[in-house]
């Protein structure tokens, strides 16, 4: 199955545990700190490969030191970086300082992620692929990007978006453009919430079914995730997990649904598989954390644990 993500790339760097920040000039020592490359589409790529996929990702990195190292990181979990464009803005960074309980404030930087030049997009590239997967379309230009979608879904390829901004409708009305392009919509409940200003989870999603989407698959935390499509709406139960850092969980949750959905699993099955994913990634500190295959997830597969 050979699958490509789009849109943002983000270098991590995470400290764990990190329950207050010292004050003035004061120091604090920390268990454990890390980088990984992570993002919408960064993060989403990495998990994708380590459960059997090609993956080619597009986007715009910067021409310095993180851009190098998170380009870096996505080769070692064999992600095809070709077309990451170096362009003149600093590569996106986020710092995360990941509290004892899990929780994860975070201070973020867009940088390189707004300056990607879509007239340069490899419209081959995305045609030649099975799926394409857009992280943070709202971070490309939705009215220019819209035909390019066209293009893509005019040969059979199908489309999928998770958002980084925030959820409010005027996020939605920039979106408008490219949702009836959108086989599927992963985002997270709040996004859900905060595009529709609805109050009900599946009656929000429905409104954005309304406006084009295909199918809806959002993630709610603990709480696990719900498919919704025009007819139907079907719940996958979080795994129990002990978590560490629930950054890239949603990103995990996107990978393990499509790579499910690659090999014709139903729409709850990929749900179950994109949960069983995001679990694991939530024990350890990081989005890429893990060691895991296809076989470990999919339900009856020989070597299946979850
Ligand atoms: N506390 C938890 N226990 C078990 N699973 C969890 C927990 N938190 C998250 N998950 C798993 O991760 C998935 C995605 O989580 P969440 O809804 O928090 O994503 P998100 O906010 O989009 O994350 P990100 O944008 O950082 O990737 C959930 O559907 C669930 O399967
Ligand atoms: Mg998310």
């Amino acid at each position: 199955m050979r699958l490509v993500t789009f849109g943002a790339h983000v270098l991590d760097v995470l400290a764990h545990p990190v329950d207050t920040i010292p004050d003035g000039q004061g120091a604090a020592l920390v268990g454990q700190m890390r980088m990984s490359a992570a993002g919408p589409a960064g993060g989403t790529a990495i998990t994708m490969a380590k459960l059997g996929a090609e993956v080619f990702t597009v986007g715009a990195i910067g021409d310095d030191d993180a851009g190098t190292v998170l380009t870096t990181a996505l080769n070692r979990f064999g992600v095809v970086t070709d077309h990451l464009r170096r362009v003149e803005a600093a590569t996106s960074m986020s710092v995360l300082p990941i509290r004892s309980n899990g929780d994860r404030p975070a201070l973020h930087m867009p940088g390189a992620n707004l300056a990607y030049p879509l007239p340069d997009a490899p419209l081959e590239l995305f045609t030649g692929a099975d799926h394409v997967h857009l992280g943070a379309p709202e971070l490309l230009n939705p009215p220019e990007l819209a035909p390019l979608l066209d293009d893509i879904r005019a040969t059979g390829t199908t489309i999928s978006a998770d958002l980084l901004a925030d959820g409010d409708p005027g996020v939605l009305a920039w979106l408008s453009p490219i949702l009836e392009h959108l086989d599927y919509l992963l985002p997270n409940a709040a996004q859900v919430y905060g595009l529709t200003a609805q109050p009900d989870l599946i009656s929000a999603c429905r409104s954005l079914i309304d406006l084009g989407v295909g199918c809806v698959a959002v993630t709610d935390g603990g709480d696990g995730a719900h498919v919704v499509t025009a007819d139907d709406a079907e719940h996958a139960q979080a795994t129990a997990v002990d978590v560490v850092d629930t950054s890239g969980c949603g990103d995990a949750f996107s990978a393990g649904f499509l790579v499910a959905r690659g090999h014709d699993r139903s729409l709850l099955e990929s749900a179950r598989i994109g949960c069983a994913v995001a679990g694991i990634v939530a024990g350890g500190l990081g989005s890429d954390h893990g060691d895991f295959t296809w076989g470990d997830v999919a339900p009856d597969h020989p070597t299946a644990v979850v």
